[in-house]
């Protein structure tokens, strides 16, 4: 089957990926209700058709920290691309360079990040979870400074990685031949190690991220690094004001695709909430969900200023490496410049709430 939709490659990877790698890539936490809902929120808006606009052109660039982006659209940071397939990050971030889409390269990538860097085309980020550790912590972001990087971004629904049944039920341990080669190893160790019933990646994260960070914690990074700093996971409009308060430069509004705290709303219900919160003051991105066109147009018209796609991108790459990823990406596109048209929209900044029903 040549897939034609993101829908296609999901079922592909579920009739090809190993058991324990499709568990830790699809699965949520908790029961999935988060997960879930992810979807069917964007399933339960409607959109409204407009006739008679000329949509001849309809333009998908746009502009986000200063950076030009042919479509508003980035990769997710996700860990160990390779676990999926051996070209691991260098394909995807080729992919996401092709595509005119940002790529956010993992803390926990699979390979080096002056080696991604290099063959980024397109914005590059750099995802970071606080480590205890904080001289680990900051010689990572130097050598992303170093390598060019844009911008830093980091994760904060995550003092520990939350339960994951599948995880748990497969005794998720990483292979010996995917690392997170940009962190040290001795600092990982606990990520290869099998305990039946547990998972490998939460035994880790209680060992290694740093659970007693605040808000006033942030200004220590920020003294440490030019690079703009974009939080992820915020969920709230108080969270989104702190953001604002503390002199941040951008916002991602995520439930960390239903891994995280179980029963958090879909990210697609706190949207308007918090883009209303922000009012204009930084960019506001969004991830989860998002498996089509018209689910990016109904995120853009709740006010998102790019809408980061996660699980998909690693379906795309483990069915045939940078070009599958590539055409996930390119399909996403598609679909918008094809949703915008049926909703009488040519620019990006047409595109707003007046969109849905
Ligand atoms: C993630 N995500 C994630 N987020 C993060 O900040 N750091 C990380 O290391 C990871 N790792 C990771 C691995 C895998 C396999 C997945 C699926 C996800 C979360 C990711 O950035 C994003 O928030 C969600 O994946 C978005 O939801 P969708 O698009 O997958 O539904
Ligand atoms: C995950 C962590 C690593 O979601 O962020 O698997």
């Amino acid at each position: 089957m040549k897939p034609v939709r993101v829908a296609d490659y999901i079922e592909l990877a579920e009739s090809t990926l190993a058991g324990d790698v499709l568990g830790y890539v699809a699965g949520g936490s908790g029961a999935e209700w988060t997960l879930r809902r992810n979807h069917t929120a964007y399933a339960d808006l409607r959109l409204r058709p407009r006739a008679l606009v000329d949509v001849e052109h309809c333009a998908t660039g746009t502009t986000l920290l200063g950076t030009d982006l042919a479509a508003p659209l980035g990769v997710a940071p996700m860990a160990y691309h390779r676990l999926v397939h051996p070209d691991g990050e260098l394909a995807t971030v080729r992919a996401a360079g092709a595509a005119g889409a940002l790529f956010v390269a993992g803390m926990f990538a699979s390979t080096d990040l002056a080696e991604i860097a290099a063959a980024a085309t397109g914005p590059l980020w750099m995802q970071l979870y606080w480590l205890r550790d904080r001289g680990a912590l900051l010689d990572l972001v130097g050598r992303a400074e170093a390598a060019g990087y844009g911008a830093l971004v980091l994760t904060v629904d995550t003092p520990r990685v939350a339960r994951r049944f599948r995880d748990l039920r497969s005794g998720f341990t990483l292979p010996p031949d995917v690392r997170a080669v940009n962190v040290d190893p001795a600092l990982m160790a606990a990520s290869h190690v099998t305990e039946a019933g547990t998972s490998a990646i939460e035994r880790h994260s209680r060992e290694r991220f740093d659970p007693t960070i605040t808000w006033s914690d942030l200004s220590w990074l920020r003294e440490r690094s030019t690079l703009p700093l974009v939080l992820k996971g915020i969920m709230t409009a108080e969270d989104a004001e702190l953001a604002v308060e503390h002199g941040v430069d951008g916002i991602v509004v995520s439930n960390h695709g239903g891994r995280q705290l179980d029963g958090a709303p879909a990210t697609v219900e706190v949207l308007p909430g918090i883009v209303d919160a922000v009012h204009g003051r930084m960019p506001v991105l969004v991830d989860g969900g998002v498996r089509t066109g018209t689910d990016v147009l109904k995120a853009l018209a709740l006010g998102a200023d790019t809408v980061l796609i996660g699980r998909p991108v690693l379906y795309g790459l483990a069915h045939s490496g940078a070009e599958g990823a590539l055409d996930v990406l390119t399909l996403l596109r598609d679909e918008l410049t094809e949703a915008m048209a049926l909703t009488g929209r040519t620019a990006l900044a047409r595109v707003d709430r007046t969109i849905l029903a």
